[in-house]
């Protein structure tokens, strides 16, 4: 059976409009932060590449763009059909590939869909893929997104700070490097916003979370494997 987020993300109509739906008007500014925090992770020059639930290739193909050699990997075929990088349909806790083939691995906006349980499982079968490191992203439940988190119908899960530290705790080489706050206006508004306002108020946003980082509701992690 097919667990929640893979179901969703392979509907004809849903995978279609997953961009437009979510990186244009205001949504825009998510759009070009993420890519932003992840250029400031990762140098992919010369690099091989895994973006894991790659989906259209958003990432992938920034990545590439900039020198790395990339290879994606999403469950849905409705998705991987329009990205523009070589990619395979597949579950990304059985990675069909061998051990140590990538340098880094990347995943965005994907934990949220994965049980909790899964969670150890996924992050052992990237390492065992990846001689570097991992980058991901999570969000957690402190945010106003939770005013309707409970409707929306790919069915994800916000994981807390300490379920996450649970989870975390027996990873050496686990730090969080970035945050964005996404408080006052979760992923969801911003694309509903016209491109100025959600500018505006994600720069409000920036302020109220400044020096209270508990409050930011994305979080990015490095897991290093060296
Ligand atoms: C929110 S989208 C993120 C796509 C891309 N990383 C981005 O940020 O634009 C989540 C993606 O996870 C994929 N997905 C869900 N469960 C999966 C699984 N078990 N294995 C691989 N991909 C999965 C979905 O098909 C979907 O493309």
């Amino acid at each position: 059976m097919l667990k929640k987020g893979q179901k969703w993300y392979k509907e004809g109509e849903v995978a279609k409009k997953y961009e437009d739906s979510r990186f244009t008007e205001g949504g825009i500014i998510l759009d070009k932060e993420e890519k932003e925090t992840l250029l400031s992770l990762v140098e992919p020059e010369g690099k091989d590449i895994l973006d894991v639930a790659t989906g259209t290739g958003r990432f992938a193909e920034l990545l590439s763009r900039e020198g790395g050699h990339l290879t994606g990997i999403d469950a849905s075929r409705e998705m991987l059909v329009q990205s523009e990088v070589e990619s395979v349909q597949g579950d990304a806790l059985k990675l069909p590939f061998k051990d140590n083939c990538f340098d880094i691995s990347i995943s965005m906006r994907f934990l949220h869909l994965l049980e909790p349980e899964d969670i150890d499982p996924f992050i052992q079968e990237v390492q065992r893929v990846t001689k570097d490191k991992f980058i991901f992203e999570t969000l957690h439940p402190l945010s106003l997104r939770l005013l309707y988190q409970w409707a929306l119908p790919q069915d994800s899960s916000l994981y807390s700070n300490s379920l996450l530290k649970e989870k975390f705790k027996g990873l050496d080489g686990i730090k969080k490097v970035r945050s964005h706050e996404n408080f006052l206006i979760p992923y969801g508004i911003y694309q509903i916003l016209p491109e100025d306002i959600a500018e505006s108020i994600s720069q409000i946003d920036e302020r109220v979370v400044e020096g209270r980082e508990w409050l930011a509701s994305t979080i990015y992690w490095e897991l290093s494997f060296r």
